[in-house]
């Protein structure tokens, strides 16, 4: 199976980054080929909103030229996507939430063109927060749902682990076991 991350917190070596070690050496063990890329770093500018990828069938389509090319390229190559990312404000970090606006080329559904270039593909987070579970985690969860259902995407689950004493807290027992078995039952 093709895995590709997708890192979406600002700080490339921070708490997130910390917790797909363990989820992607997992992934590597059961034979899975993994693409981790890091989007803080990326050059993907905000949704612009003018529909201009709709009239563009069998490709991404959108107008603005930049990196989001590259992550549409491992979207098209993965089998399932992980979106890994710090919980701000309810949701996803800001570096995600740019790709995750930036989706629209890949749907067609309000213009001309037709199709789309992601159904079927698996999905899953992986998170770190501040606070406790599913209080941090269940906005920007029911947000991935949705959006996973609109697209025609398999949506797999969530892991996540509180932020209780920073890159300490990622790097306990439970924490590595927990990322690791996330991995096997992301990959049956
Ligand atoms: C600007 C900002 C906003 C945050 N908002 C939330 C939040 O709404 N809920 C929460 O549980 N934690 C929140 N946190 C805590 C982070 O999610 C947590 O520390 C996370 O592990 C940071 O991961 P990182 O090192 O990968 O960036 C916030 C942290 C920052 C810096």
């Amino acid at each position: 199976m093709n895995v590709l991350i997708l890192m979406g917190s600002p700080r490339l070596q921070g708490n997130t980054a910390e917790l797909c070690k363990p989820l992607m050496e997992e992934f590597r063990t059961q034979g899975a080929s993994v693409y981790y890329m890091t989007l803080a770093d990326k050059k993907i500018a905000p949704c612009v909103g003018c529909y201009a990828c709709q009239e563009v069938a069998g490709e991404y389509g959108c107008v603005c030229k930049d990196d989001m090319y590259a992550v549409v390229e491992g979207i098209q190559w993965a089998d399932l996507i992980v979106f890994a990312t710090p919980i701000y404000a309810w949701y996803c970090a800001t570096p995600m939430k740019k790709v995750l606006d930036r989706h629209y080329g890949l749907n067609k559904y309000y213009g001309s063109a037709e199709g789309s270039l992601w159904a079927g593909k698996k999905v899953a987070i992986l998170a770190t927060h501040g606070y406790d579970g599913a209080y941090a985690t269940d906005p920007f969860e029911m947000g991935m749902q949705r959006l996973c259902k609109h697209s025609n995407l398999e949506y797999l689950g969530l892991y996540s682990v509180q932020d209780e004493d920073n890159l300490a807290s990622f790097r306990t027992e439970a924490a590595v076991e927990g990322a690791k078995e996330f991995a096997r039952k992301l990959l049956k």
